[in-house]
């Protein structure tokens, strides 16, 4: 059998660990044979691929990134996109697809399969961990680590300078990123995009905070939008073939209107892509790596159609359809429980 992988949507830490599962189990156990479509489904569009064997994917364990690119193509936007995939799948005797991606990539997968019998498995992935259907995706825990260690850090000069520090962090629909790394870096205000942020009440905690003699760290998800106002967008013009427009600018913006209404110095600190690069941690290791077997496993059964998911420690598989139906956000309560530490 000849084995397609691709890497779709925003890179994360543990796409390469996945890879390299999938093929030392497909070629050591069952003797397939792989290729490696280029930059999401922007690959199988093209026909652009590159040889992926076991040499190929020697060393690639502890490695950020993708060795096979990625791109936020989606091939239902371009002009005869499902048949030009179709055919290079022929050209490239494809018998199958692993497709590594979030939302988008996997919701793609999704409508192959549904729609025109493409065969193909889907790997969660996204630092932002909202995908229903799995406890956890790869990437997460790495992220969440960078932006913990960044806000030990802030803590630090902003007690030294008494000055507002806002840390702006990834999290498109979901808070995840904020919530866990404000809460491991005791922050002083998280917001999340779930619940729309009252600035009387952000501009009180930290007021109570300096009353304390500490200097405050907001964290903020850049998804976080105010409660009479909209996204807080640095470019609101910038949009990806998925149509989802550029975030960032909602600490920039938070940090000046904590600084009029308050009187005291704010700064920001964007985290952006940081959280992203370089090498993933162990846990998201351990997860791409059993995320890849299990993969692998699902096309060994002809189980097409499926994602594999974390659910405990079990890794299982569900319907590519249903979690790629709707999002996995932040509940409330949980938010609420971190609301002790705010001021
Ligand atoms: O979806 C993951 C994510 O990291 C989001 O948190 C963020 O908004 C987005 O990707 C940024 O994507 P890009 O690098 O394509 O601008």
């Amino acid at each position: 059998m000849r084995i397609g992988v691709l890497t779709g949507g925003g890179d994360c830490p543990g796409l390469n660990a996945v890879i390299r599962a999938v093929v030392r189990k497909g070629v050591q156990d069952h003797g397939h044979d792989f290729i490696g479509f280029r930059d999401g489904w922007r690959g199988p569009l093209r026909g652009s691929v590159v040889p992926l064997g076991i040499p190929a994917v020697r060393g690639i364990l502890p490695r950020g990134g993708t060795i096979l690119g990625s791109s936020r193509t989606n091939p239902f936007k371009e002009p005869d996109g499902v048949r030009r995939i179709e055919e290079n799948l022929a050209a490239y005797e494809v018998d199958a697809l692993i497709a590594i991606g979030g939302e988008d990539t996997l919701g793609v997968a999704a409508r192959l399969g549904d729609e025109y019998g493409i065969r193909c498995v889907g790997v969660p992935k996204t630092i932002d961990n909202d995908l229903s259907a799995t406890d956890y995706t790869f990437g997460f825990d790495t992220a969440v680590n960078i932006a913990t260690e960044a806000i030990d850090r802030l803590h630090t000069t902003a007690e030294s300078h008494m000055r507002v520090l806002v840390v702006e962090v990834m999290g498109r629909h979901a808070g995840w990123i904020a919530l866990h790394s404000g809460l491991a870096g005791g922050a002083n205000v998280i917001l999340i995009p779930e619940r729309r942020f009252d600035l009387d009440a952000v501009c009180g905690w930290v007021t109570s905070r300096f009353r304390a003699s500490y200097a405050p760290i907001v964290v903020v998800a850049e998804g976080a939008m105010p409660q009479d106002g909209d996204l807080v967008l640095k470019d609101s013009t910038a949009l990806d073939s998925f149509g989802h427009v550029r975030l960032s600018g909602v600490g920039e913006w938070l940090a000046k209107e904590i600084e009029a209404r308050t009187g005291k110095e704010a700064r920001t600190t964007v985290l952006g892509h940081v959280q992203r690069g370089g090498t993933p941690s162990a846990f998201d290791r351990w997860l791409a790596t059993r995320f890849g077997l299990h993969a692998m496993d699902a096309v060994r059964d002809g189980d097409f159609g499926k994602m594999v998911a974390l659910r405990g420690t079990e890794v299982v598989r569900v319907p590519l359809a249903e979690a790629t139906a709707r999002l996995k956000t932040v509940p409330l309560p949980l938010y609420e429980e971190a609301q002790v530490f705010f001021g």
